[in-house]
């Protein structure tokens, strides 16, 4: 794990493997870059332009040996026009940063942020350090590689970036060991990440953080009446888990914020069997699960005065004999019946049982989060999630959290009209509607579950991970957003 930390230094006297700075388009120089030029007699400014570079962001210049300057290699990253970092340019900054470090094989990079939005821009480089150094190796054999080199990360902040550092440094840093496990479980293959493996994962993290867990297994779920949950475990050897993570920071009887994932280890489809292509994609379907696990790990580590609920809902969707059948009914743990005509629409199906769970918690808010639909890619693609919510005021906030921390929500319609598609003759409800607007129409089977308190509803089968490429793997999404989410109630 990198330690991060802050340092007053300047960038010619500090003692570290590579001192980073910025310079702007046309070779104009930040304040530590002038500081820098200055100290080594005019030799920045003299490599800038026998490099001729172009300052434009994502652009780095690897300096080595310059007269006057205490450490022995400078890197010099781009910073465009503007005088800050849009979150996106400053976290590829601090990829490419860390990428650097990482291949000239050194232990520490001192960062010198540009002096506006400076704290923001740390944030986001803090994200890019993960980016570069995570590693999965797990399951890699003998192929796994060396730990990246890096070591330590610091961050010398502008004066009047002071006061406000320390605490938004803890924030990031706690956010990205979130998302590290949450791309951890991700990434772990089906056989591995099972339903018993979360909730061994939930009790080993409890163990380390001081969270509460209670970790149910088939016969506990059966005694809760989740009859919904449990039809879709029916084809499937790997038995269930209803994980229940409980923070206390707030005052006694204070109402939380209750998180809920979906944690579909593995989605065959059932009998409504998906298409052979790309199925390995469905070892992420417990994304929703992942997330949740990653947040309760920030929440434990930051210690917010709040009272916070995790729920994960982990199962397999498989087929066998006794796999649910299109056309079976199901009584849900809320006593309306389903009418399940899609086995493949088994995300709603389980979550419709923890949102009823929920209740007892007398929430403030509940926000689901769940690899739900392939239409909502369809609809948003992979920058934005969807969010479907009940309150404005609820959404508005995810939204804000969401595009501070550059992982995005796009507020999708939550409307009586599309709910007639989902009427059943034979239960209270199918399961799905027709092909058309089916994240709305899945969000609002959710909405039936969700009437007792304000709800907002993540579908992020588009963002929370990538399918293909040198990338291929969990992104650790949308964590990020909601640690700031509750931070910004703090
Ligand atoms: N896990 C899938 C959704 C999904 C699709 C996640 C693509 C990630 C990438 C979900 O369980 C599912 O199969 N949904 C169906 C619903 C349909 C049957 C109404 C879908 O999207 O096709
Ligand atoms: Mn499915
Ligand atoms: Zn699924």
């Amino acid at each position: 794990m990198i330690d991060f930390s802050l340092r007053a230094d300047q960038p010619f006297n500090s003692k570290t493997d590579v001192v980073a700075v910025a310079v702007h388009e046309n070779q104009r120089l930040s304040s530590a870059a002038e500081d820098l030029d200055k100290a080594s007699l005019g030799a920045l400014k003299a490599a800038l332009k026998a490099a001729a570079f172009s300052g434009n962001c994502g652009k780095l210049l690897p300096l080595f040996n310059l007269p006057g300057i205490s450490a022995t290699r400078v890197l010099v990253y781009g910073a465009g026009e503007a005088n800050m970092l849009a979150a996106k340019d400053a976290r590829a900054t601090g990829r490419a940063l860390a990428a650097a470090a990482v291949e000239l094989e050194l232990a520490e990079l001192t960062i010198f942020p540009l002096s506006e939005n400076a704290v923001d821009a740390m944030q986001q480089m803090v994200m890019g350090v993960s980016d570069a150094t995570y590693r999965y190796d797990e399951t890699k054999g003998i192929s796994a590689k060396a730990k990246p080199s890096l070591k330590r990360v610091r961050f010398s902040m502008p004066a009047a970036a002071a006061k406000a550092a320390p605490a938004a440094l803890k924030v990031s840093v706690a956010t990205i060991h979130g998302m590290e496990f949450t791309k951890y479980l991700g990434n772990l293959p089906a056989n591995h990440c099972t339903p018993t493996r979360l909730g061994e994962e939930a009790k080993k993290l409890v163990k380390s953080h001081g969270l509460k867990v209670t970790v149910m297994d088939r016969k506990a779920i059966e005694k809760l009446g989740m009859g919904s949950f449990l039809s879709v475990t029916n084809g499937s050897d790997e038995p269930p888990r209803f994980i229940v993570f409980e923070y206390a920071g707030g005052k006694k009887g204070e109402a939380p914020t209750v998180f809920v994932g979906k944690g579909v280890t593995f989605d065959t489809g059932g009998v409504s069997i998906k298409p052979a292509p790309d199925m390995d994609h469905m070892k992420w379907d417990m994304s929703g699960a992942g997330t949740v696990f990653g947040v309760m790990k920030a929440v434990a580590e930051l210690k917010p005065k709040q009272n916070i609920v995790g729920l994960v809902v982990a199962c397999e969707n498989h087929i066998n004999g006794k796999a649910t059948k299109p056309g079976d009914v199901f009584t849900s743990m809320s006593g309306q019946t389903i009418e399940v005509l899609n086995t493949d629409a088994e995300g709603r199906l389980i979550l419709c049982d923890a949102l009823t769970y929920a209740e007892r918690f007398k929430p403030r808010a509940v926000i689901d989060i769940a690899t739900l639909t392939g239409a909502c890619v369809v609809a948003l693609g992979s920058h934005n999630a969807g969010i479907f919510s009940n309150n404005d005021a609820l959404a508005d906030s995810l939204i804000a959290s969401g595009k501070k921390m550059n992982d995005r929500f796009w507020r999708m319609p939550l409307e009586e009209d599309y709910q007639e598609a989902l009427s059943s003759n034979f239960a209270d409800m199918a399961n799905v509607a027709g092909r058309e607007g089916g994240a709305i129409t899945a969000a609002c089977f959710l909405w039936r579950f969700a009437k007792k308190y304000d709800w907002a509803h993540l579908d992020i089968a588009g963002v929370a991970y990538k399918g293909s490429g040198k990338e291929k793997g969990a992104s650790g999404r949308p964590v990020a957003a909601l640690v700031d989410y509750v931070m910004a109630r703090e």
